[in-house]
């Protein structure tokens, strides 16, 4: 008999097809909101789960599915996983890198060229009937090409974006990381290393890309948003939590930065009440790694990485294997 999976969220047919080679799969194509106690009940039996960035996997959960071997995650990101709690509990964590890497760095540029360049605000005037005559300086923004680009996080789709800013658009690129890249990595994204405090006070659009933990909480607070220009632009495609969204807000209402691009939220997909209310910021429903190739890409690595395991004993993109190996 085949192992059996869970796969908690509705998914491309062809994964479900796909899984269904090697496993007998139960799966969310009703794509139902399950409650914990919900997901630990479908989880019964289950020796894998197929898990987007929704479903938290925590000890209390892991203390209730006994039988669970492998959670293998649909995103890049993985901060609704305790990873060290996965690892006391022998389970596996996998996550879905590399497949999505230049096309969430082409989102990220997408939203930080919508919100330099003001695409939202002056759709939203047109399609309100409001335009009725040129102005000089109707809905006039900031430069994108040989302005200055700071990134924090320098992963793999930081230096995605510091690429296109770099030789696409002739930015001066600086960034800042918990370690510094290699010199060789650094002349390829034409990228200075530069302090937090640094990047914030000189550049003219700031990109987060950096992954979610205790330590990158509010990474961009009030004191932070004091440091940057007024005329600067922040884009977040990296979790909700980077970003203190009511500190975000309000320096977006009281004009203290110029505008903001936003995919991730604190508490999506509720979105903080006063961000809906100000003109200046460009919001998106975490859409950084949506194109159909690319979202096809993502779920069938994650659907490798539960073959692997479970099937040939070696998963592709495993966050814990060294842990897990060792219990
Ligand atoms: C999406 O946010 C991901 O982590 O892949
Ligand atoms: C994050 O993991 C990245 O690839 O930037």
């Amino acid at each position: 008999t085949k192992p059996q999976i869970l796969v908690a969220r509705k998914i491309f047919p062809a994964t479900i097809a796909y899984l269904e080679q090697h496993f007998e799969v139960e799966s969310n194509q009703d794509d139902a909101s399950w409650t914990k106690a919900e997901l630990i009940a479908r989880l019964q039996g289950k020796v894998g789960a197929f898990t987007t960035g929704s479903e938290r996997i925590d000890a209390e959960l892991l203390a209730a599915c006994p039988g669970l071997r492998i959670c293998a995650n649909m995103a890049v990101g993985y901060n609704n996983f305790d990873v060290d709690a996965m690892s006391a509990a022998g389970v596996l964590a996998t996550n879905a890198p590399d497949v999505l890497t230049e096309t969430t760095a082409d989102f990220g540029f997408a939203l930080l060229m919508a919100t330099a360049r003001r695409v939202c605000e002056s759709e939203h005037f047109l399609r309100a009937g409001l335009w009725k005559k040129w102005s000089y300086d109707m809905f006039a923004g900031a430069e994108v090409h040989g302005s200055t680009l700071g990134i924090i996080g320098m992963g793999r789709i930081g230096q995605g974006i510091a690429k296109r800013g770099a030789f696409g658009f002739g930015m001066n690129v600086v960034y800042h990381n918990r370690s510094q890249l290699d010199a060789a990595t650094e002349a390829e994204c034409k990228a200075r290393f530069v302090s937090k405090e640094e990047l914030l006070k000189t550049a003219d659009h700031v990109v987060l890309v950096v992954p979610y933990s205790a330590a990158s909480h509010h990474t961009i607070g009030a004191a932070e948003l004091a440091l940057m220009q007024p005329t600067a632009t922040l884009v977040n495609i990296a979790r909700g939590g980077i970003v203190d969204d009511a500190a975000l807000a309000a320096a977006l209402r009281e004009g203290r930065i110029a505008a903001a691009g936003l995919d991730v939220f604190e508490g999506e997909p509720k979105v903080h009440p006063d961000l809906l209310t100000v003109p200046n910021v460009v919001l998106t429903p975490h859409i950084a790694s949506a194109t159909v190739a690319t979202r096809t890409a993502m779920a069938r690595l994650a659907a490798d990485n539960l073959v692997g395991f479970l099937i040939k004993n070696k998963a592709l993109t495993p966050i814990n294997a060294a842990q897990v190996a060792s219990k």
